[in-house]
């Protein structure tokens, strides 16, 4: 099949590259000539785990292409993927300004008869927009089908290769022939993919990630609890993740999530809601108890040195928002720095792959360092923000040799407290 990706981020490259390696012919188009370029000579620009050589592999088989046109892109291609940003827009709902003016140009390019698939995270009804759009601008016709994407940072590539699931939301037959015959070869392993309304897809999405934030902030508070009343969330998590009602997964605590979905897609669901008189107020907790979350090393160190934070040093382990991925959006790292830095703290940090991103924000504010061990050096205290694998194992005793105090804020509880006690360690995990 012909297929274009219009938007070449995290889930264009990665989607477009795996349409690619099944034997389609994918054009990727997106409006910044940077990335264009570099990814016509096969330098990916983000860090995702075996794309490169995929990319690589499939620009030399010629399936996979770059541009910067739209008119290009569309009039070269059957199916049309959007693979646009929807930020946060200021009052918390999803911001489709992308999505709508890229739905008129392509309007506008039409040569033929397309289908086009919106995998961008939408509110409810935008898939009625977009056919709205492109149907005022086209005398050709069109069909609009919701596909909402499930791959995760970091892993991108095995979560689009074997996905949990497909949604497709369409009433079209040809529609959703199409899309069948695209992600067929990726459901082997007998997923199901789920043919529903344009609606019902879109609310998927949203409802997914609801779901998932309110794992996280419940467990958040439950720790927070833990650590007040003698418990440990860690033996607390255990006793309850063996009920496969509860499950294992996504019940860790820490300093709460960030990413550019969970945040964003909480606040545009609240959003909707709102608008459609219906108030979501477990979301609207959930979004609170994320935000505290986010300050809770900072309420440990600043009562460990008696809110005398001015002249100290931290060092700082990990600033992605997750291991695996150098994507610093809505990161708690940043919260942190900055809350940091405000109390004339100076800040000293390392990770394996974010630093640069960071380093845009902070400039000289902050002292980045290629090695762990010398963001340590004279540290009043380390904070371990990103469970990256390399902070799991570290060598304790050279730690505790460069550090002016031995003193830790574990807030991914990658550590034994125990242990770590034993280790002539002052330690401080979430919830324990
Ligand atoms: N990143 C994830 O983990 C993830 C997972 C599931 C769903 N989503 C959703 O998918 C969508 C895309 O997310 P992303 O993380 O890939 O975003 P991204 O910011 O990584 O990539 C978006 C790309 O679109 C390009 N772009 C912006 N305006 C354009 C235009 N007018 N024409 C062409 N290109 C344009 C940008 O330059 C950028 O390269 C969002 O709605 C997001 O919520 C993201």
């Amino acid at each position: 099949m012909k297929l274009a990706v219009i938007g070449t981020g995290y889930v264009g490259l990665v989607q477009g590259a795996c349409f690619a390696d099944t034997g389609n012919h994918v054009i990727c188009m997106d409006i910044d000539r940077e990335k264009i370029r570099a990814l016509k000579k096969g330098t990916v620009p983000i860090y995702e785990p075996g794309l490169e050589e995929m990319v690589k592999r499939n620009i030399q088989e010629k399936r996979l292409e770059f541009t910067d046109s739209l008119k290009n892109a569309v009039q070269n291609s059957d199916v049309i993927f959007l693979c646009l940003p929807t930020p946060q827009s200021e009052d918390g709902s999803a911001d489709l300004s992308h999505v709508l003016k890229v739905a008129q140009q392509i309007g506008r390019s039409m040569n033929d008869s397309k289908i086009i698939v919106s995998k961008s995270t939408v509110p409810v009804g935008t898939v009625e927009k977009i056919r709205h759009i492109v149907r005022k601008h086209s005398r050709y016709p069109v069909d609009v089908a919701s596909n909402p994407e499930f791959l995760k940072e970091g892993t991108a590539l095995q979560d689009s290769l074997k996905p949990d699931r497909v949604v497709i939301g369409s009433r079209n037959k040809k529609t959703i022939a199409a899309m069948k015959e695209l992600y067929e070869p990726f459901m082997r392993t007998g997923n199901p993919i789920l043919v529903m309304d344009e609606r019902s897809a879109e609310m998927t999405k949203y409802a997914a990630n609801a779901f998932l934030a309110t794992k996280i902030s419940f467990v958040n508070e439950l720790a927070n609890l833990c650590g007040q009343v003698g418990a440990d969330i860690d033996l607390v998590r255990r006793g309850i993740a063996a009920d496969p009602r509860i499950g294992k997964l996504f019940l860790f605590p820490g300093v709460g999530y960030g990413g550019s979905c969970l945040p964003k897609d909480v606040k545009a669901l609240i959003k909707t809601s709102a608008e459609n008189h219906h108030e979501f107020r477990i979301l609207r907790a959930v979004d609170e108890v994320n935000e505290e979350q986010k300050k809770i090393l900072l309420k440990k160190l600043a009562a460990r040195f008696k809110h005398r934070l001015k002249g100290r040093t931290v060092a700082i382990w990990g600033l992605s928002f997750k291991p695996q991925t150098d994507d610093i959006r809505e990161a708690p790292s940043l919260v942190i720095i900055q809350s940091l830095l405000d109390s004339g703290v100076r800040v000293k940090a390392h990770d394996p792959i974010a630093m640069p991103a960071v380093k845009a924000r902070f400039g000289r504010r902050v002292a980045f360092y290629q090695s762990g061990y010398d963001a340590l050096k004279r540290a009043d205290a380390l904070m371990v923000v990103t469970e990256w694998n390399e902070f799991r194992r570290p060598e304790f005793g050279r730690m505790k040799r460069l550090m002016k105090h031995p003193i830790i804020f574990d807030g991914r509880n990658i550590y034994d407290a125990k242990e770590m006690k034993e280790r002539g360690f002052e330690y401080y995990g979430v919830g324990r």
